[in-house]
């Protein structure tokens, strides 16, 4: 227990950069997997991305969640316990907790114990007839629970399910809708548009996304006994519109070789590191992937602008 706290530990192994990188080097297409992203800085640096006037997902997200958490909560109904689905700094799971009637428990599911440990003790000061728990988990990985406090309601906010492939997505909540045994879920979803509001949200001016991204040679210099030049790569975004894929790269400015753990690569001037995937959809084309896995798909918001959208679906056994 940390204060009120319950924090249960089902935390994974530390994850190996260094392995991962030389895996993503061994092929033609370089590949670095978007979850090392995420390290102290990186998580920083999200943060400020969330901030950023180009980055329009979290503040149309927060905007629909203020808008629409009264019908979300009667949909709900009573004393239901949030389940957050990779909790980060609990600022939009407050605008549903706010408008639930009685909600009985919060569960967050994060694999970074300190931010999860310190958003949940927040949330266990401000929300004091609730009963609040940490769980140190992977979530695209966790194959258990623990027992529920009450019917459960699920919260995927931020689009997160966008990092993932289609057909990859799909399994996930199908995973999800199993393991909360019917309960209902509200997600967050960004959604497909011109590419002029697309690029800039993450290639923005201030060059904060590009330090995200070049954030993970850094942490590969750090962590994975590499010894990138970040001055010999730069951030490059392209957007698929066919298939509704942003894509992010970093692509190395001349010829270069590279080590990672003591072995040497090549890289081209104008070759690309693949990074990361964020994949947009159409609301019919969401529509349909929640249906595969299994879910009954109730009800979706927009903004005027059709830049995002957020979807209550029930869940089926
Ligand atoms: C966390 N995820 C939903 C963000 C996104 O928009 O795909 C990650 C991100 N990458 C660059 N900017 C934001």
């Amino acid at each position: 227990m940390a204060g009120d706290l319950a924090v249960i530990d089902l935390a994974p192994p530390p994850d190996d950069y260094a392995q991962a990188l030389l895996e993503g080097f061994a092929g033609p297409q370089r590949r670095i997997p978007c979850r090392f992203l995420y390290d102290d800085e990186g998580s920083r640096l999200f943060e400020r991305i969330t901030e950023l006037p180009e980055y329009y997902p979290t503040r149309t997200e927060m905007g629909l969640l203020s808008a629409h958490a009264r019908e979300i909560a009667k949909l709900a109904g009573p004393k239901v316990e949030v389940v957050e689905l990779g909790a980060g700094a609990s600022r939009k799971v407050r605008l549903l907790l706010d408008a639930l009637e009685a909600p009985a428990g919060y569960l967050g599911i994060d694999v970074a114990r300190t931010a999860l440990t310190e958003a949940c003790t927040a949330l266990a000061r401000d929300y004091k007839s609730m009963k609040v728990r940490a769980l140190v988990a992977d979530f695209t990985d966790v194959d258990r629970l623990p027992p529920p406090n009450g019917w459960r309601l699920a919260f995927f906010p931020g689009s997160t399910i966008g990092n993932f492939p289609p057909e990859q997505a799909a399994g996930l909540l199908d995973r999800w809708r199993r393991l909360l045994a019917g309960s209902d879920m509200v997600i967050g979803v960004d959604l497909q548009k011109d590419p002029s509001v697309l690029l800039p949200a993450y290639d923005d001016a201030a060059g904060v996304t590009a330090a995200f991204n070049l954030n993970l040679l850094a942490r590969a210099n750090r962590e994975a006994g590499a010894d990138f030049d970040l001055a010999g790569f730069r951030h490059v975004v392209h957007y698929e519109p066919a298939l509704g894929r942003m894509s992010l790269y970093l692509e190395s400015l001349r010829d270069q070789q590279v080590a990672i753990a003591g072995r040497p690569f090549r890289l081209d001037a104008g070759e690309r590191i693949h990074t990361e995937d964020s994949w947009k959809y159409t609301l019919d084309g969401f529509r349909d992937l929640v249906t595969r896995a299994g879910f009954e798909h109730l009800r979706a918001w927009t903004d005027d602008r059709l830049r995002f959208s957020l979807h209550y679906l029930r869940g089926r056994l």
